[in-house]
């Protein structure tokens, strides 16, 4: 079965999508103070923050990394499991103890736990030390709570909105990468996930913005877009002006950016057409995050998500055969509710059919709201525990198999940064999103160079400059 085909029977329902400019002018009432921005999850906060920073900016307040420095804290946070909640309480504490000896202090809560009513609440009851709580849907109204807050905590969360807005401004971490939101929210509503709940149906920008940013971008000198969506690969579809993902994939290559990379796919909406965009542009990176989830049909039907190992496989075949050189990723669950030894091995098995690139893997994690939140779960932690630590063993093994491919060969990297680990070193990105630690001087950085692979690792490679 073609999976694309799967796509024309789904019924949808048409909505109505207000578009809103964002041209507001903002005064730098808060000169010499300074704020400390902390981003919790997924890329979609990430980019979120870069927005945040660009209205503290506008405000008027400088960035601080020493959390005892700032006159006001925001946390965007994250709820995709509960260990990242439970990260962001941790910090709430630091943060409750320092408002105790500073009492003008701003402490800010935003990003998709502020979506959450029961977490609004908990917020409301036990931490009314906390001053603003925005959602994710309303980011732009935060220069406009800072500005009024009084005395009370100031809430502000939208549950859900139609609502997409262009020209919006980010202060962006880097100049040579850069996020591009495309498309926000998700319908798909797989069982587990709180994402439709926290960020809201699926909303796409139209095609003549994204591509004027892209262009601005370039102009500025950025070398990569990554073109941002829960669920990338259905833009357009709720916009029905006759234009999808693969159209707006090779516009964007038309403008000839130099790398362009788009997360994260749905294999449901994966198309034919997209395939032949990704192999007809060099610039458009041989890399695919197509996460898989688990490799039991029976657990994927549980899950909501749409398709089957059969098909599944049918479209990873497609890409593999038709894009050179491509990387595949992917994102598995294990301990579903009453995931069984047979679920499980099947998920083994079909890790080893496909030997993904690299994969991020999880324990499930239940969240409140969701379908799979009610499901009876006979599986204790100490096995799911243990699955996970035999799936990262598997998984680990093939990133090292598909990393050594590239021993004594040269690839294109985009350097982006000075190493970590060690100060006379570089690293940056192949087109296929493997890590590259590369002995140059800090000139590199910015530039995509052709280095050769001297040592391959699980998680990266190390080079020289050819
Ligand atoms: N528990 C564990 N993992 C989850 N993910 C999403 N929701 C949950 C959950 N409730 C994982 C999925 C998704 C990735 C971003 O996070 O694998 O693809
Ligand atoms: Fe969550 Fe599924 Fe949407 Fe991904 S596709 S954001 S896992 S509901």
């Amino acid at each position: 079965m073609n999976l694309p085909d799967l796509c024309v029977a789904r019924d949808r329902t048409k909505k109505e999508i207000s578009y809103m400019d964002l041209d507001q002018k903002y005064e730098p009432l808060f000169k010499g103070k300074k704020y400390f921005l902390r981003t919790y999850g997924c890329q979609m906060n990430v980019h979120d923050s870069e927005e945040i920073t660009f209205y503290l900016e506008a405000l008027g307040y400088t960035k601080t990394d020493t959390l005892e420095e700032a006159d006001i804290i925001v946390l965007n946070t994250c709820a995709i499991r509960e260990n990242a909640k439970d990260k962001v309480f941790g910090y709430l504490g630091r943060c409750k103890h320092l408002k105790q000896q500073k009492p003008d202090l701003i402490i800010c809560l935003c990003g998709c736990l502020t979506q959450q009513p029961s977490e609004v609440e908990t917020l409301k009851e036990k931490h009314s030390y906390v001053d603003i709580i925005i959602g994710t849907h309303n980011l732009n109204e935060l220069p406009e709570l800072i500005v009024k807050k009084s005395k009370k905590q100031n809430i502000q969360v939208y549950s859900n909105s139609d609502k997409v807005f262009e020209n919006i401004k980010y202060k962006r971490d880097s100049k040579i990468c850069a996020w591009i939101n495309i498309t926000y929210g998700c319908d798909k509503f797989c069982t587990y996930c709180i994402v439709p709940y926290t960020r809201g149906r699926e909303r796409s920008r139209k095609m003549e913005n994204i591509l004027e940013e892209v262009k601005e971008l370039k102009k500025e000198g950025y070398q990569e877009v990554t073109l941002l969506g829960q669920n990338v690969n259905a833009y357009g579809k709720d916009l029905d002006l006759g234009y999808d993902f693969a159209t707006l994939l090779e516009e964007v290559a038309k403008t000839g950016i130099p790398r362009i990379r788009f997360v994260t796919s749905h294999p449901w909406n994966f198309t034919d057409e997209m395939i032949d965009v990704i192999s007809k542009y060099d610039n458009v990176m041989p890399y695919v995050h197509l996460p898989i989830q688990s490799g039991s049909d029976e657990i994927l039907k549980k899950m909501n998500r749409k398709y089957t190992i059969a098909e599944y496989k049918e479209l990873f075949n497609k890409i593999k055969e038709k894009v050179k050189n491509v990387a595949i990723t992917t994102d598995i669950i294990v301990g579903f509710p009453n995931e069984t030894d047979k679920d499980f091995q099947d998920t083994l098995d079909i890790v080893k059919y496909c030997e993904f690139d690299n994969a991020f893997t999880f324990i499930y994690s239940p969240r409140v709201g969701t379908v799979a939140a009610l499901m009876k779960d006979e599986i204790p932690m100490s096995v799911k525990e243990e699955r996970l630590k035999k799936l990262n063993e598997l998984v680990n093994s093939y990133s090292l198999k598909s990393n050594k491919k590239l021993l004594g060969k040269t690839v294109e990297v985009l350097v982006t940064e000075v190493s970590e680990k060690d100060n006379n070193k570089v690293c940056g990105y192949t087109d296929t999103m493997k890590l590259v630690n590369i002995t140059g001087s800090k000139d590199l950085i910015g530039k995509i160079v052709p280095v050769k692979i001297t040592d391959a690792k699980s998680f990266s490679l190390d080079g020289i400059v050819e």
